[in-house]
């Protein structure tokens, strides 16, 4: 199990004390939310502040890319540092393609899936993931309200996942994680546990780390 506080709700004036702050707290996933202004409303940032992230911490950098034709930019952010470049299913055509250029790098490859998007067809990709991105809120935003329906979603790509001897694909959830629904979203099957507000709209980072994990702890099928 594993917390991945997004830096998209980090203060940016102070922005290496942010990360080194839940680093500290015992997080060792960050997750760096790329937004384009096309594939989704808002611009955010390039390669260059993973860049700077690599230079300073060890931590498993995991790159979200909400990027329209995402195979454009995954060799900078490869060359960057990431470790983890997840692509969405609904930002290109040649989404096989686009997993298969990131597992060239020698990273782990992750496939983002919008609420709206259904899991048919992951039997045709599922050999180029390491990890499964359900969306539980629509991309573009931090601080959204967790989508009900996307538990059933989780339930079911895990069984799928399961059916097709897949079993070690993690599942990430993304969107309205908080002490309120990170548990169910463990109990639908996900292991990896994007949290931005939940995490840096708290004044203690570390008492809000303590509190998800023990979340996570307390809910048991
Ligand atoms: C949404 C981003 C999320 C976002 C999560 O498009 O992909 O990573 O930062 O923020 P919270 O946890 O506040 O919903
Ligand atoms: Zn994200």
């Amino acid at each position: 199990m594993q917390i991945a506080p997004s830096i998209l709700s980090a203060d940016f004036g102070k922005f290496a004390a942010e990360v080194e702050e839940v680093i500290e707290a015992g997080c060792d996933w960050i997750h760096v939310d790329v937004m384009d202004g096309q594939f989704v409303p808002n611009i955010t940032m390039g390669h260059q502040v993973v860049e700077a992230l690599r230079k300073r911490f060890d931590c498993t950098l995991d790159v979200h890319l909400m990027v329209t034709e995402p195979e454009r930019v995954i060799s900078a952010f490869a060359d960057a540092g990431a470790d983890v470049i997840t692509v969405h299913k609904e930002a290109t055509p040649h989404v096989h393609r686009a997993l298969e250029l990131v597992r060239s790098y020698g990273i782990q490859a992750g496939l983002a899936l919008n609420p709206g998007t259904v899991l048919d067809g992951l039997e045709y990709v599922d050999d180029l993931i390491d990890l499964l991105l359900i969306m539980t809120v629509n991309p573009g935003f931090g601080g959204q309200t967790f989508i009900p329906a996307t538990r059933n979603k989780i339930r079911d790509a895990r069984a799928r996942l399961v059916k097709a001897n897949r079993g070690n694909v993690r599942i990430e959830v993304d969107g309205g994680i908080n002490l309120q629904t990170i548990g169910d979203a463990k109990l639908a099957g996900a292991e990896i546990f994007v949290a931005g507000s939940a995490v840096f709209g708290e004044p203690d980072r570390k008492a809000a780390i303590g509190a998800l994990l023990r979340a996570l702890d307390a809910a048991q099928a």
